[in-house]
């Protein structure tokens, strides 16, 4: 989910962080930022693989502070504590003989934990505190690593990755992003409503465009995506197209 794709073994977090500075600075990125359900997730995940570069799911980190937090008792222990849980993730990240992802919080596998709507909202909650966002920034800028890095969240093109050489903002209309998030928990043996997720779903895009700090918003320069309408095949192709470009450029 978050390590890069191609890595095997178990991938202690911690050490990506050696990696930060300036000799990361040429190494290309491609932001996808969008809202919940637009797809960003599994369009990054494609891009990444189709151009062996490594991927960093951002929204993982949010849902792993929330997690430990609410497992902590500590939702509501106010902005520090629960910075200083960001700070100090016990997190890995392996994949199983399948090549299946697999998250670790404290010794413990939470990857299908990590997926639920329960865990998104415990993400959004976390990710409008400053100091959150903050603790987060240098695990973040951690794995930007060479041939290349494909990241998508939130502010991955406007706070994270400002420099990026493609910036992305993929959506879709809340009643597909909700639809689609349905199936998604469905084939997963997760049973929701749809009425409910649609509400969700409401609820979290209005937190995160609301908040003051690292709202969701377009970068400037981001190019606009709309996947209302298009297959997963289609907005990939669309994006290794603009991305094609983009290799042509660093030539
Ligand atoms: O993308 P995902 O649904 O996993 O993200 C969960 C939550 O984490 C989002 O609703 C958002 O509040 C937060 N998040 C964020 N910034 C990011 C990625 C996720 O604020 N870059």
């Amino acid at each position: 989910m978050l390590a890069s794709h191609h890595s095997v073994s178990t991938l202690l977090i911690r050490t990506e962080l050696t990696d930060v500075g300036i000799a990361t600075a040429n190494i290309p990125v491609i932001t996808i930022d969008g809202p919940s359900g637009s797809g960003k997730g599994t369009i990054a995940r494609r891009v990444a693989s189709a151009l062996d570069w490594h991927l960093l799911d951002s929204g993982a980190l949010y849902r792993l502070v929330g997690l430990a937090a609410a497992r902590q008792g500590k939702m509501n222990a106010g902005e520090a504590e629960i910075a200083a849980i960001a700070e100090h993730l016990d997190v890995r990240f392996s994949s199983d003989e399948s090549g299946e992802e697999q998250v670790w919080l404290g010794g413990a596998e939470v990857s299908r934990e990590l997926r639920t709507e329960d865990c998104g909202r415990l993400a959004s909650q976390v990710a409008a505190l400053p100091a959150v966002r903050d603790a987060l920034l240098a695990l973040q800028k951690g794995f930007r690593r060479a041939p290349g890095l494909v990241a998508d969240g939130r502010d991955m093109g406007t706070t994270v990755f400002p420099d990026a050489a493609l910036k992305i903002f993929l959506t879709a209309s809340a009643a597909e992003r909700a639809k689609r998030r349905h199936k998604q928990l469905n084939d997963k043996g997760i049973d929701v409503s749809l009425a409910a997720l649609s509400r969700d779903i409401e609820d979290r895009d209005r937190r995160d465009s609301e908040r003051s700090v690292a709202p969701l918003r377009p970068a400037e320069d981001a190019r606009l995506l709309d996947s209302s309408n298009l297959t997963i095949d289609e907005v990939t192709r669309t994006a290794l197209d603009w991305a094609q470009g983009l290799e042509q450029d660093l030539d």
